[in-house]
């Protein structure tokens, strides 16, 4: 990589942010594509996020992530939003075009483009089960809703959080049933899973270090498609699970590279290398 007087900078708004795969990947992908980029990692405090935002207006950056805890704290200091940030309530990735930041969720499109890709699941219609009401969720609800599911059940921990997801967007998507259910509720789990044609994890269950969560997988259809947005281990136990049941089961690699590629297409205007960002990847 040759940095120049003419080289764009990009990077990653985090707290902590070190553990942070976008830099590999983004910079393997600048490198391919011959583009005159780099990006690096800022370790952002909650409470220096406001001046980061003005910074890059100051200092020309051209584009960044926002990673956690700063994806819904953003918003406030950009000039607008996609309708899928709106939707979301959380922005991941910000273009500065002279000086006008504009935010745009690619978790939605992310998690969209692995299912089609992963799994050749297309939700629309599709009746589906979404393990967990946190952030992810709310991306992954955004894009069943826009796709248009026939009916979402949300299964949570906490079944307040579950339900307030359920009523927030039942408001916005009129036409599609989405049900709240406790994790707790042995009998809701198993009916939610018999009955659904895909069934997303969005919680941190089943990360290297998590317990993962015990699911009746006996109930599970053969036809339902599973996608677990864990990514760490390559193999989650759901997955494992699952395909050993024969269900068309992945990991959450998918989402990572391509909500990375819908980013970097936002930055370049060009299509992004997604097999040199895949092999960047340190899994
Ligand atoms: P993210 O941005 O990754 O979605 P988050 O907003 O903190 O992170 O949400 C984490 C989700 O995983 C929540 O749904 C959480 O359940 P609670 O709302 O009850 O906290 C869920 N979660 C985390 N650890 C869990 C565990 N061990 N068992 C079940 N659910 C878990």
């Amino acid at each position: 990589m040759k940095i120049s007087g003419e080289t764009k900078v990009y990077g990653i708004f985090g707290h902590p942010v070190n553990h942070s795969f976008s830099p590999v990947m983004h910079n393997a992908a600048f490198e391919a594509a011959g583009l005159n980029c780099v990006y690096v990692a800022f370790d952002v405090s909650p409470e220096d996020l406001g001046a980061s935002a003005g910074a890059l207006r100051a200092m020309s950056i051209a584009g960044i992530n926002v990673t956690v805890p700063h994806k819904e704290s953003i918003i406030p200091f950009l000039d607008s939003i996609s309708p899928e940030a709106e939707l979301v309530g959380a922005v991941n990735t910000i273009i500065n075009s002279g000086g006008v930041l504009k935010g745009y969720n690619t978790d939605v499109g992310g998690f969209l483009m692995a299912l089609k890709e992963d799994l050749d699941c297309e939700p629309g219609g599709m009746r589906v089960t979404v393990l967990g009401a946190g952030g992810a969720a709310r991306a992954v609800l955004t894009g069943l809703c826009m796709k248009g599911a026939s009916e979402i059940n949300v299964i949570n921990r906490t079944v307040s959080k579950a339900q307030g997801l359920a009523d927030e967007f039942h408001s916005s998507f009129e036409q599609i049933e989405i049900n709240a259910y406790s994790l707790d509720d042995a009998d809701s789990v198993r009916d939610c899973l018999a009955g659904a044609g895909l069934i997303v994890n969005c919680t941190s269950a089943g990360m290297k270090g998590v317990e993962p969560l015990a699911l009746p997988f006996e109930a599970l259809s053969k036809e339902a498609f599973v996608y677990d947005l864990v990514y760490n281990p390559v193999e989650t136990e759901l997955v494992k699970a699952a395909r050993e049941r024969g269900n068309n089961a992945r990991t959450g690699l998918g989402m990572l590279l391509y909500q990375g590629a819908e980013s970097f297409e936002i930055w370049t205007g060009t299509v992004a290398p997604v097999d040199v960002m895949k092999k960047a990847l340190p899994l």
